[in-house]
């Protein structure tokens, strides 16, 4: 009789931790893609503005530098059935998710999709609590890739068993999906998550207008403050892994082409997911040529896997390093004036970590090797701006 216990209880042990894991080998660089959220939030996200997104990523030569998936946020679902599976917004897309999913998969792009724990999504859509295994199911089905998970309408629910439960549920369903955490920091993800998720965002939304600084009723932020919420937490993001400052918003609202830069810039120093949010189909020649800029996504894609972090801080003048694979490293210096700055460039005093002498730098926005680190040099940046280094053994 007792044997028959355990036995039962060995049974109902392993069938309960066999799918508590996620799956492993994605997101393996920081994720890079489009969602739709910055841009058309919920009424103007529809079938067409996504299948003409992902025909951009691909004509715009988004996707040859590396960008891969198309997310649909928030407003794609309606209700459920009378056995709990999501209905799909028929007035905005009418021919199906899986259809628009083949699509994207044609153009050999990956497929991303939006859902909340809580009761209702934060636009007020159906969230996935307490269905959690048929939306994985559902979603397995139609061949989505990525899926963003939200934290709306969660009163009374631990973050933790409520992203374990999606994790697991994703698991069980069979295919392969990036899990994007969007809880927005409040219970330090960053703590316990790398078992859960392949990245978290860490704060509330980034100002979809591009705002530098401040913010909107405490919870729109400038994309400069998002930048000072990741220090500290480099240590906790790797490989599969990410901490996610939220996505770009690189050509929204005419975000001046020197903010765009910096911004971009310093989401690739951060390791961050790479998630334009701006209008593929009409963006400025400008916002292309910084969304694509081949030297800044190596930065961002460097296989090593770690997070940039400041090195000094002189007030509105910072460096930030990021080390890179075969001992390379990233160094950029980020004006936060709002005048040019000049700024000694002296190697032996920037408190480099692991610094050893003798690098060749190239200047990334200029795409030009400008010298050896044996060579101390002042140099002015301008307002709201950055120089980007490389460094090379
Ligand atoms: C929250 C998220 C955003 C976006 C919206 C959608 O605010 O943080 O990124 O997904 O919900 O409603």
């Amino acid at each position: 009789m007792k044997s028959i216990y355990l036995f039962l209880i060995a049974c109902f042990l392993s069938a309960s931790t066999i799918y508590a894991q996620k799956f492993e080998n994605l997101a393996l660089t920081p994720p890079m893609g489009w969602n739709s959220w910055n841009t058309f939030e919920c009424e103007g996200v529809n079938e067409t503005v996504i299948r003409e997104m992902a025909d951009a990523m691909v004509e715009k030569g988004m996707k040859d530098v590396g960008y891969e998936y198309i997310v649909i946020d928030d407003c794609w679902q309606i209700g459920r059935d009378e056995n709990g599976y999501i209905i799909v917004d028929k007035e905005k897309f009418p021919s199906g998710i899986k259809v628009l999913a083949d699509y994207v998969h044609s153009k050999g792009l990956k497929f991303g999709i939006y859902s909340d724990a809580g009761t209702m999504t934060c636009a007020r859509r159906p969230g996935s609590k307490g269905f959690e295994y048929k939306d994985a199911e559902t979603y397995a089905k139609w061949g989505v890739d990525y899926l963003k998970y939200d934290w709306c309408f969660t009163e009374g629910q631990d973050a933790k068993s409520s992203y374990k439960l999606m994790r697991d549920a994703l698991y069980k369903a069979g295919r392969p999906i990036v899990f994007s955490m969007c809880e927005w920091g409040e219970n330090k993800p960053w703590e316990w998550a790398e078992n859960v998720g392949h990245l978290w965002r860490t704060t509330l939304d980034i100002d979809m207008n591009g705002r530098y600084d401040g913010n909107v009723n405490g919870n729109l932020f400038g994309w400069s403050d998002l930048v000072d919420m990741q220090v500290g937490l480099e240590k906790y993001a790797g490989p599969g892994h990410w901490n996610d400052p939220d996505m770009l918003a690189v050509g929204n609202n005419d975000m001046p082409i020197n903010e765009a830069r910096a911004h971009f810039s310093m989401w690739a120093m951060l390791a961050a997911p790479l998630m334009a949010g701006n209008d593929l189909r009409n963006m400025s020649f400008s916002d292309q040529e910084i969304l694509t800029n081949e030297e800044l996504i190596a930065i961002n894609q460097d296989a090593l896997g770690k997070q940039g972090f400041k090195i000094v801080d002189l007030g509105n003048f910072e460096v930030w390093q990021k080390p890179l694979s075969n001992g390379d490293m990233a160094i950029c210096l980020f004006n936060r004036e709002i005048k040019n700055t000049k700024y000694q460039v002296n190697w032996n005093q920037m408190n480099i970590k692991d610094f050893s002498g003798a690098y060749t730098i190239k200047n990334l926005w200029q795409n030009k090797v400008i010298g050896t680190t044996d060579t101390n040099f002042l140099i002015e940046v301008p307002a709201r701006d950055v120089v980007v280094f490389r460094l090379t053994k």
